[in-house]
């Protein structure tokens, strides 16, 4: 506002020196040719009106330019919150939309556990249920599917036909498993231990730790070597190439939740 009334100011004094240098002009009119003094006179007056006029307009222009911009910056406020609002709304929808789906996905969880647990029942009643997820013949046990094989092979072939039912022979790393054997008492069953030269016979439980069981390939075995084998709860030692039976394992699927509710065994 201040500097409309600076400029309308010096609109005025500009106005004035006009009115000034037009009497002055008057005056010096004076000795000139006879005066008509009532014509100078009201064009003094026009001239002033028009300052005034001039002087209003700015004003009035002024004032709108005042309120227009007001008017202008209270739109832009509102839009911005308009903005920040929508964007708070936004981040909230998408922490409910996360919120969410961790619903839904401790919610699979849960259902696939619930599933997994009534199938081992169902499967404990009729070992060959339709939910069992483990191939005809395995047995099934926590993740893993547990096959015999009543043949006895050397332990190199036992190996061989472990890994054509894309599994490998048993070891035994944790208490879980350890408690599995125990409970089914198994005699002569070859374990997927590295062969080894020098050998001790120890309880199960003292095995679970050992860092001997079997990662490596069957090439390196030589006809001297000592495989181990499970009889009942202890681990014994023999010759790599006398013959035993098998123990296969392998990680088990994840129980079909729509197979639960067919009860009929597979073909
Ligand atoms: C933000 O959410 C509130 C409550 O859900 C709603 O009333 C408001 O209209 C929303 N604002 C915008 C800009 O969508
Ligand atoms: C989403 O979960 C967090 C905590 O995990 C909670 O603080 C927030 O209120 C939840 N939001 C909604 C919209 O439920
Ligand atoms: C699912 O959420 C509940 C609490 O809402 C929690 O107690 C439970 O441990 C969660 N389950 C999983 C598998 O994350
Ligand atoms: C072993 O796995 C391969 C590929 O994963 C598969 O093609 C083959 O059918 C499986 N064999 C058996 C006996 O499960
Ligand atoms: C024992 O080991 C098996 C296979 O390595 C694993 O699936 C299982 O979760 C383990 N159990 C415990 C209690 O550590």
């Amino acid at each position: 506002m201040s500097d409309e009334v600076t400029y309308a100011d010096l609109k005025f004094q500009d106005c004035s020196r006009k009115i000034k240098s037009i009497q002055e002009i008057d005056q010096v009119g004076i000795k000139a040719p006879p005066a008509r003094p009532h014509v100078w006179h009201r064009r003094t007056l026009a001239l002033t009106l028009l300052c005034l006029l001039q002087l209003i307009g700015l004003g009035v222009l002024g004032s709108i330019f005042h309120l227009t911009s007001k008017r202008e910056m209270e739109k832009f406020k509102t839009l911005h919150n308009f903005k920040e609002e929508l964007q708070r709304n936004i981040s909230l929808l998408l922490m409910d939309n996360m919120n969410s789906s961790k619903k839904i996905s401790n919610l699979s969880i849960t259902l696939q556990e619930t599933a997994t647990k009534l199938c081992y029942e169902l499967y404990r009643k009729e070992p060959e249920h339709k939910c069992k997820p483990c191939p005809r013949d395995w047995m099934w046990h926590k993740d893993r599917c547990y096959i015999l094989v009543q043949k006895y092979d050397t332990w190199q072939n036992s190996v061989l036909l472990c890994s054509s039912y894309n599994s490998s022979l048993l070891k035994i790393k944790n208490k879980s498993i350890l408690e599995f054997v125990t409970s089914k008492e198994f005699y002569n069953y070859w374990l997927g231990l590295s062969p080894t030269k020098e050998y001790n016979d120890h309880n199960l439980d003292e095995r679970i730790i050992s860092s001997d069981w079997f990662t490596g390939n069957t090439d390196v075995l030589n006809s001297k070597m000592n495989c181990g084998y499970v009889h009942r709860s202890r681990v014994y030692y023999a010759d790599c190439a006398s013959q035993k039976y098998s123990i296969c394992e392998k990680l088990a699927n994840l129980v079909k939740i729509e197979s639960i509710l067919m009860n009929e065994v597979p073909d």
